[in-house]
């Protein structure tokens, strides 16, 4: 493993209290109440639109709360000054659905971001246009080749597929090694054996000192996890250990989306929606269409 462990006081606490977010007047999250310990391990499932992404960006204040509180490591996050802010965000380790790269950079220079993050703004420029330390290099180098990417340093990011960029991003946060990770939908530009080696380095990030969100649409997948919390128009409509997600927890989960079960090929599953050939699962959401 690329990472070495942090000591354990860098872990970072989530609590949400009855937070509600509206967009144009209709409710996105209503009344979201979590308590997340230090170095929890959750997924969060829900259908398309049920507000797992709008979840993910209040606890890194990037949009407005209606009402409610969010405690991030201690800090009323809505109530802190710009710079306290950043000093929380830089402690956050993300992969948005859409990768939040640089794509003229190279590979390498975007997994280095992680530690660029703590650097201060001459840090930043050197390492764009010089390249990161020999130091850091080494630790983006050993991240790299621990997600299968270690002849792929050097290209830039544009260039390369949807997964491999996904597991760049993956590559940053172990150089990161932030206390908090928010993962939203790693997995949906990847197949099953990559699917399973990002999973594995994320539960062993968390492992060595971090909280671990993970929002995904794959039930079985959300199953490895200790704890599922399930979103249904907004609010919290499960949160427990996978073996108490039984069918008719699901049914209601993913209740609207039982009218289209008609044309899936598992009906018995009120999560296939999706549509499922093979390995391959299509699923919409709406950031966009991804097939994995
Ligand atoms: N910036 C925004 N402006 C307006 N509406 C938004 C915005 N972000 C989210 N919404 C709406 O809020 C609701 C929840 O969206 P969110 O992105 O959190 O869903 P999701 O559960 O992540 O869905 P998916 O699985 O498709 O990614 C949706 O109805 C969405 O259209
Ligand atoms: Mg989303």
């Amino acid at each position: 493993m690329a990472s070495s462990p942090k000591s354990s006081s860098n872990v970072i606490r989530v609590l949400l209290e009855e937070v509600s977010v509206e967009f144009d007047g209709v409710a996105a999250l209503g009344d979201v109440t979590l308590q997340i310990g230090a170095g929890e391990q959750l997924a969060v499932i829900g259908a398309s639109g049920a507000g797992k992404s709008t979840l993910f960006r209040t606890l890194t204040r990037s949009v407005t709360l209606g009402s409610g509180r969010v405690i991030v490591g201690g800090h009323d996050l809505y109530a802190l000054s710009r710079r306290r802010l950043n000093e929380v965000r830089r402690r956050i380790g993300t992969i948005y659905q859409a990768y939040n790269l640089v794509p003229q950079l190279s590979a390498g220079v975007n997994a280095s971001l992680g530690e660029v993050g703590e650097m201060g703004g001459l840090g930043t420029l050197r390492a764009f246009f010089a390249g990161p330390d020999a130091g850091l290099s080494e630790r983006v180098k050993a991240a790299l080749e621990e997600i299968g990417l270690g002849d792929k340093a050097g290209v830039r990011t544009a260039d390369l597929s949807g997964g491999q960029q996904q597991r760049v991003a993956v590559a940053r946060l172990m150089v990161q090694r932030p206390g908090l990770i928010l993962a939203d939908e790693p997995f949906a530009a990847v197949d099953p054996v990559t699917t399973e080696r990002v999973l594995e380095t994320l539960l062993h990030l968390s492992r060595d000192g971090a909280t671990l969100l993970v929002n995904l649409h794959d039930v079985e997948v959300a199953r490895r996890f200790p704890r599922v919390v399930a979103l249904h128009e907004g609010r919290v409509a499960f949160d427990g250990p996978p073996e108490r997600l039984t069918a008719e927890e699901l049914a209601k989960i993913y209740a609207e989306d039982l009218h289209g079960m008609e044309n899936s090929q598992n009906p018995g599953l009120p999560y296939a929606r999706h549509g499922t050939e093979g390995s391959i699962r299509v699923t919409e959401g709406r950031d966009g269409v991804s097939a994995h």
